[in-house]
């Protein structure tokens, strides 16, 4: 069997498109665009790409874009102030701290100054809660968008089989929660767990969160199931001094078994940044009271 490769990039345009759609009303409604927050600290090559991305597709949806970037050697006070600032800011709706923060500073202290109803990224102990108990908050990005594509992908998710591998609180946790909520049958599975290529070969849906290039091979895939790879791991190339990017999933012998598969780069990837435009546009209209069904973005 050759698997579906379930088309992230396109599906992420596709929303981004409509979170646009939806700036433009608020705009008009509001009178001021939608608004969300960057802080950088320090030069981090990975973390400027994603920034600099963050900023552009913000601005392209219509919505506005404030960027702060402080140096390496910021005090976590002179952080911890710029968040209180922001918090304050009635033309911010949203905030993201970009991880990771410098080795001085606590991240857990930083992500608590944000308020709760501005943390699009999900990351505050309020909305981790508000996620474990279904209320209405903000979950992080990354496995919000792995669940679009799952019901993009299949429908109703409920009754399946679900294994995560990785128990991260920014993805492996919050996506395990997800799933719960669309009735899977989950288990989250780790560098610790005995047998995980039986354990994985028990799952309907497989989502890879590991960030071990490569680790989940095809043997350990149940033929036909759905295989969402959130890895991005950049390795050696075929040429010398060439890199590539590759996922946690062994794409060449999963894509054999799988019945559909994301891949990477262009399956999970772009759909990270195009739901955090979703979460912005959304506390926008929460912060302002303005009416909107979330449910149609
Ligand atoms: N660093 C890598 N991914 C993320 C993310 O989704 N949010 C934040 N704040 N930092 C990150």
């Amino acid at each position: 069997m050759t698997a579906q490769i379930i088309d992230g990039k396109a599906f992420a345009a596709g929303l981004r498109e409509r979170v646009g759609t939806v700036a433009a009303d608020f705009e008009a409604k509001a009178g001021r665009k939608a608004g969300l927050a960057v802080v950088l600290v320090g030069e981090d090559p990975a973390s400027q790409v994603y920034v600099r991305n963050k900023g552009k597709q913000t601005l392209a949806c219509g919505m506005e874009s404030f960027e702060h970037k402080l140096p390496a050697d910021t005090s976590e006070a002179d952080l911890l102030a710029v968040v209180e600032k922001l918090n304050a800011d009635p033309a911010v709706d949203g905030i993201l701290v970009q991880l990771p923060l410098p080795s001085h500073m606590n991240e857990q202290k930083v992500i608590a100054a944000i308020n709760p109803d501005k943390d699009v990224d999900g990351f505050h102990v309020v909305n981790v809660g508000r996620l474990s108990t279904g209320l209405p908050g903000f979950v992080p990005c990354t496995p919000l968008g792995c669940v679009m594509l799952l019901k993009d992908q299949l429908g109703s998710l409920s009754g399946l089989d679900a294994v995560v591998v990785g128990r991260s609180n920014i993805v492996g946790k919050p996506m395990a929660q997800l799933l719960i909520a669309e009735s899977c049958t989950v288990t989250v599975a780790h560098s610790r767990t005995q047998d995980l290529p039986e354990v994985v070969r028990r799952a309907d849906i497989v989502v890879a969160a590991v960030g071990r290039p490569e680790m989940v091979k095809g043997e350990w895939i149940k033929p036909g199931a759905t295989v969402i790879d959130v890895g991005i791991n950049r390795v050696a190339g075929a040429e010398e001094g060439k890199t590539r990017l590759v996922g946690d999933v062994d794409f060449a012998s999963a894509s054999e078994v799988a019945g559909a598969i994301t891949p990477v780069p262009g399956g999970v990837g772009p759909m990270t940044i195009a739901v955090l435009l979703r979460n912005t546009i959304v506390a926008a209209h929460r912060n302002a009271g303005i009416a909107l069904d979330e449910s149609t973005i």
